[in-house]
């Protein structure tokens, strides 16, 4: 067992309320076992893109108002087509848009397409989850 190394992290005020009421909601006791299992979250996500092929769910939250947004998301995913295998859009209320995207496919092009989505300016909310199915997960 490797040696446990304490360090500080820097955090805005109120979403670091935010996150001690998930933790609370989720049943930890303490800060350092959430983020000790975000980091091992993370650290599977990696693991995750070894296999040649894989599929996971992105969502994505974002003001359909904003500019050329609603567009923008729609040419992305346009260009990645081929690894899109379904998608859900929401509209949750008078701007916001949810999304939920199923993928499949080449993992780069999965990733590459998750990225992508989740990176652009002004999506409010994007996360990927990795899904079993892919090679890596024989
Ligand atoms: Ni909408």
């Amino acid at each position: 067992m490797s040696n446990t190394i304490r360090f500080g992290v820097s955090l805005d005020e109120e979403l670091l309320r935010m996150f001690d009421a998930i933790l609370v909601d989720k049943g930890y006791t303490n800060r350092s076992e959430a983020v000790r299992d975000l980091i091992r979250s993370s650290l599977i996500e990696e693991k995750w893109g070894d296999g040649p092929e894989a599929c996971g769910v992105l969502i994505l939250v974002y003001d359909h108002h904003r500019n050329d947004l609603s567009r923008r998301l729609t040419n992305i995913q346009h260009e990645f087509y081929e690894v899109i295998i379904t998608s859900l859009h929401i509209h949750t209320d008078h701007e916001n848009c949810l999304e939920i995207i199923v993928l499949k496919g080449a993992t780069q092009k999965v990733r590459e397409l998750a990225r992508g989505l989740v990176s652009v300016t002004g999506v409010k909310f994007g996360v990927f989850n990795p899904a079993p199915g892919g090679s890596e997960f024989k």
